[in-house]
């Protein structure tokens, strides 16, 4: 059988075929099925909480434009503000899928060549666990850095400029401009662009050592001036 041409391409062709589906998707299949999908109201917690929140004082005319005023009684401007943030939380999401980001960033820590001290924790399966993973955004390729721990890494005054014009923040840069998610500057994000923001901020945001980068606060520097 395997002199002849025809079981050449049955092991080739329809073998290998058959494997890859079992190993990739059946036995994947069967290993997480029992965990339950978050939805993304059950995403928002307090990190991306404060994330939102900031938003509406960093941009105050872009965030009242977008979503209006909250209600005066403090339990109303929760449920306010939950609401608000969840609806970003998805538009950022399909802006995100549909401005293509993901051709040039991955959001997957592996764990091979230290990526963990430069991204931080090495990705586990239940962080993908959610709606807003569906399709995962592993991504393919990394032009730019890996984003999956990039909530709270930097403020969002700095993404809005970059988003605007990336090159005013690192010289050089590839990124594409992305000018039509403001009214024409960065302190002035449309609805689209807060919606990015957010979900930008939330990546990592359920994980316990968030903002991961937090860590990178440096350690004073001893002036030559003092002495003992
Ligand atoms: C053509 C490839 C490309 C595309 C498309 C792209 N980026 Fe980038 N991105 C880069 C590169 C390269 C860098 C690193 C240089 C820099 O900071 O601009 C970067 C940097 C970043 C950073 C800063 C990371 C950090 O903390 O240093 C963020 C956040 C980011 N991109 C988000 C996005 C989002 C969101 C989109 C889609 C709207 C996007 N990028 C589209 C290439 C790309």
């Amino acid at each position: 059988m395997f002199e002849r041409k025809s079981g050449i391409i049955l092991i080739a062709g329809i073998g290998f075929f058959a494997l890859a589906f079992l190993s990739n998707a059946v036995v994947p299949v069967l290993m997480y099925q029992h965990m339950p999908e978050k939805s993304v109201k059950e995403l928002i917690n307090g990190n991306l909480r404060y994330q939102f929140e900031d938003l509406a004082q960093r941009f105050p005319e872009a965030f009242e434009k977008a979503y209006g005023q909250p209600p005066a009684d403090p339990e109303q401007a929760s449920t306010w503000y939950n609401d608000h943030c969840e609806s970003a939380l998805k538009l950022g999401h399909q802006i995100y899928v549909g401005e293509g980001c993901w051709h040039c960033h991955s959001q997957f820590v592996r764990p091979v060549s230290n990526e963990d001290r430069r991204w931080g924790p090495v990705s586990k399966s239940w962080e993908y666990q959610n709606e807003l993973q569906r399709p995962v955004m592993f991504g393919t390729r990394r032009v730019g850095p890996d984003l999956c721990r990039e909530g709270g890494r930097r403020s969002s005054d700095w993404q809005a400029v970059h988003f605007f014009n990336p090159e005013a923040l690192s010289v050089g840069s590839p990124m594409p401009r992305y000018p039509w998610l403001f009214d024409g500057a960065p302190d002035k994000p449309t609805i689209r662009g807060l919606a990015l923001l957010t979900y930008i901020q939330w990546l990592g945001s359920w994980h316990e050592t968030y903002p991961y980068y937090e860590d990178y606060i440096p350690v004073p520097i001893k002036t030559a001036s003092k002495t003992e």
